[in-house]
């Protein structure tokens, strides 16, 4: 049967791929939204739009339009300016629900206590405001899988060793990262990793339906930017990296439990991940480093999620 899934987004083209994929796989309770990759308007705007195209019913809830303590800039450029690659879709109609995303966290893990799954694609403002307000929330969730850090410093942002989700809010991660006792993160280092290739993804957009191709306008933008910036190997792809791991933890082949704390206040590291990889704080692992994933299987729910036939 399928479980309650609750995902915190700031869609974002990788997002919308993960988002995708969790209406093929999961009941979807809700979608929590941050701001991130562009401002809170759009990505709300985003997140509308995509269950319009998935034909779902799914609530979206609008939460915080900044982080929680300094200002971060968005990664407009990488995403578009409106986040889903600039393409002038018709915006939906549908209504954002009039409940704070922090608070319906809250509302639905209790609602769903002890099954409910929360994965965490954006920067994690939503969360730690949610923690602040009920620090009982950890108890009443299954899992929690977040995507972000960059476990040996080789981040994606400015600041070297940040990535972008735990370096839009640090302070934001540093509440989730201490209060939550355990959960699965899929950081950057491994999404790089697991890239799909792009001759496939293009094979399998053109057998795919409406999802797909939309999907495929949205994700343009962002393709041409990361094959301008080194990342030829592949559509990188972190936040539907995260989802399958979410959605089957089956999938994952090789993963480490660490402790993980997020660097504050460096000039030339903040919104660092450090591992504890050597035990030397001895501190409790919070985290499940996913090292590695199933390729096939994870492209295999890729290509369900655009509408591939099987087989
Ligand atoms: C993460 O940052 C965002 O730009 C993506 O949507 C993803 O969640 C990757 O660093
Ligand atoms: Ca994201």
């Amino acid at each position: 049967m399928a479980f309650p899934l609750l995902i915190d987004t700031d869609p974002g083209v990788d997002d919308a791929l993960a988002i995708l994929m969790a209406h093929r796989g999961a009941d979807v309770v809700g979608l929590s939204i941050a701001a991130g990759n562009v401002g809170l308007a759009h990505t709300v705007a985003n997140a509308l739009k995509l269950v319009e195209v998935i034909g779902a019913e799914t609530p979206v809830f609008a939460g915080c339009p900044v982080p929680l303590v300094w200002p971060a800039e968005d990664a407009g450029f990488v995403h578009g300016a409106d986040g889903f690659g600039d393409t002038g879709y018709f915006p939906s109609a549908r209504r954002v629900a009039d409940e704070h995303a922090a608070n319906a966290i809250l509302r639905l893990s209790r609602e769903h206590a002890g099954k409910l799954v929360l994965v965490a694609l954006a920067p994690l403002t939503n969360l730690a405001l949610a923690l602040r307000l009920d620090p009982q929330l950890p108890s009443r969730v299954a899992r929690l899988v977040v995507m972000g850090g960059a476990v040996t410093g080789r981040g994606n942002t400015h600041l070297v060793p940040a990535e972008f989700n735990i370096g839009f809010d640090p302070e934001a991660a540093q509440v989730v990262f201490s209060a939550w006792p355990e959960f699965d993160l899929v950081d950057w280092e491994a999404c790089v990793r697991h890239a799909m290739d792009f001759a496939w993804f293009d094979r399998s957009v053109a057998a795919s339906d409406a999802r797909g191709q939309f999907y495929a306008a949205i994700s343009r933008k962002a393709r041409l930017f990361n094959e301008g910036h080194g990342r030829r190997h592949g559509m990188v792809v972190a936040d539907a990296l995260a989802m399958a791991v979410a959605l089957d933890p089956s999938i994952v082949r090789k993963a480490e439990r660490r402790h993980v704390g997020i660097e504050l206040t460096g000039a030339a590291t903040r919104g660092a991940t450090v591992v504890d990889w050597e035990g030397r704080l001895c501190r409790p692992a919070n985290a499940r480093i996913v090292l590695e994933v199933d390729q096939e299987r994870f492209q295999a729910v890729v290509a369900d999620a655009l509408g591939v036939p099987a087989g």
